[in-house]
């Protein structure tokens, strides 16, 4: 395993469109075991693999630090209600803004062993599921930021980032 190089906004890669995954390979297995880890290297709750450089349809989700999601191919099947609340990002270093989301998130997608499965989320894993699957088709957050990004301070531990 190995810590990736997050790209932050203004690379182009975080612009573009991610293909679907067709085949579990070691190659891409190396790939979800260094998103695990660079997610958790940074203290975030979520990352896409556009995020690290591969535009490959994966995103990784922890919300709680114990409790790892891998979802390829993910797609939201069914959204219900509303949450407004501040949302960061692994590529926006330093930054937050507040965004609305559903509040309740159902998604399928495909394990690592290329199985389906169903995920369901409220709350701040609905909000995840979200701004995660937004960055495989090229979008970031800062796109539906209501009224201005802020400064986020660094040595607050708490602060989650996507
Ligand atoms: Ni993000």
């Amino acid at each position: 395993m190995a810590i990736r190089n997050i790209r932050e906004m203004g690379d182009d890669v975080l612009t573009k469109k991610c293909k679907e995954v067709t085949e579990m390979t070691p190659r891409t297995r190396e790939l979800i075991e260094d998103m695990l880890e660079t997610m958790y290297e940074a203290n975030g709750v979520g990352l896409a693999a556009p995020q690290v450089g591969i535009l490959k349809r994966i995103v990784v989700i922890d919300c709680t630090g114990e409790d790892p999601y891998v979802l390829i191919n993910p797609r939201i099947v069914e959204t219900s209600g509303e949450q407004t609340g501040h949302e960061g990002c692994l590529s926006v270093p330093g930054k937050s803004g507040v965004v609305t989301r559903p509040n309740y998130v159902k998604a399928v997608a495909l394990d690592v062993n290329m199985k389906p499965f169903e995920l369901e989320g409220t709350e701040l894993l609905a909000r995840a599921i979200c701004h995660e699957l937004d960055h495989l088709d090229g979008h970031l957050y800062v796109e539906k930021v209501e009224g201005p990004l802020v400064d986020v301070s660094y040595d607050d531990d708490e602060e989650e980032e996507e």
